[in-house]
């Protein structure tokens, strides 16, 4: 079945959702895309992944499409779909704005219309997002074209509005925290002598790994409680960690970043 979306935006997040498309159903797929006015940009995006430009009047475009994908920063949404309801019909539309929301979205489009809001992360751009989304009530073939998107950026989880404005911290930011602890520990191995690229890729393996065994059925504290032997080298560690209550700074920095997030949202 050919799917047909319009992407409004074609920066890094509409990148890495058309690199996903195009690379998991390529044939299945006709994308068109628009953006604010930057010409050079839309058409190397649009070079780059076989897309159809549309230079002017984006509105012309949305009866052709089934799914609207809103790929511009949360400031413009508004307008946007205040541009859009004129015109929306059966499309299900998508928002991927930081902070906004299904209710954001509802209040500025016909009763009825289909929408998501899904929240991925960066590593939408090499398929490995963990994404949260919610949808208002959609058809079976709107939920296909949304799962299709979804599958194609990485893993996505069905979450209530709340829960998304809850975790967007830690999925969505805490990727940020993680590079911040990479930082560290290549800092901290200063005197190992290694050059930068070396470390880099010593330190990002060891975080894939542990990842990975988290990903695994094991729980945090069993795979802690594997690597610690009581008294050992690790333990010595673990207990700066402690004493510096690690996970008090955690849950201060995950509360500083949802705050954050509601009042730019707002
Ligand atoms: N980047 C991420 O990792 C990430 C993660 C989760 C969610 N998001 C969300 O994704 C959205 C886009 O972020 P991004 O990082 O891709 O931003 P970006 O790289 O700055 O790209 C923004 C795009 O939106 C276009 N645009 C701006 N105003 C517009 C308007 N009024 N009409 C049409 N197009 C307009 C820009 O047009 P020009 O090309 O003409 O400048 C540009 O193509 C945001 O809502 C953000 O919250 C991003």
């Amino acid at each position: 079945m050919k799917r047909t979306y319009l992407f409004i935006g074609a920066g890094r997040m509409a990148a890495a959702m058309v690199k996903g498309l195009k690379a998991s159903c390529d044939d299945q797929v006709t994308i068109y895309a628009a953006n604010s006015g930057n010409k050079e940009r839309l058409e190397i995006f649009c070079t780059a992944y076989q897309l159809f430009p549309v230079v002017e009047n984006w509105t012309d475009y949305i009866t052709k499409v089934d799914t609207i994908v809103l790929a511009m920063p949360p400031s413009q949404q508004q307008d946007i779909l205040q541009q859009l309801a004129p015109f929306v019909t059966t499309q299900l539309i998508i928002s991927v704005a930081a902070g906004k929301g299904l209710r954001e979205m509802q209040k500025y489009l016909p009763d009825q219309t289909a929408v998501a809001w899904v929240m991925p992360n960066t590593a939408a751009q090499i398929g490995q997002s963990m994404s949260l989304y919610t949808t208002s009530t959609i058809s079976e073939a709107q939920k296909s074209a949304l799962h299709v998107l979804l599958e194609s950026i990485g893993e996505a989880k069905e979450c209530s509005e709340e829960q998304i404005h809850t975790l967007t911290a830690i999925t969505g930011s805490a990727p940020a925290f993680v590079y911040e602890f990479a930082m560290s520990l290549m800092d901290a191995a200063g005197n190992a002598q290694l050059a930068e690229e070396e470390l880099q890729e010593l330190v990002a393996q060891m975080i894939y790994g542990a990842a990975m065994m988290l990903k695994s059925s094991s729980s945090p504290a069993e795979l802690r409680e594997a690597v610690t032997t009581p008294g050992g080298a690790t333990a010595a560690g673990l207990d700066v960690l402690y004493a510096k209550n690690f996970q008090k700074v955690i849950h201060e920095a995950i509360q500083a970043t949802s705050e954050r997030a509601r009042i730019l949202g707002n």
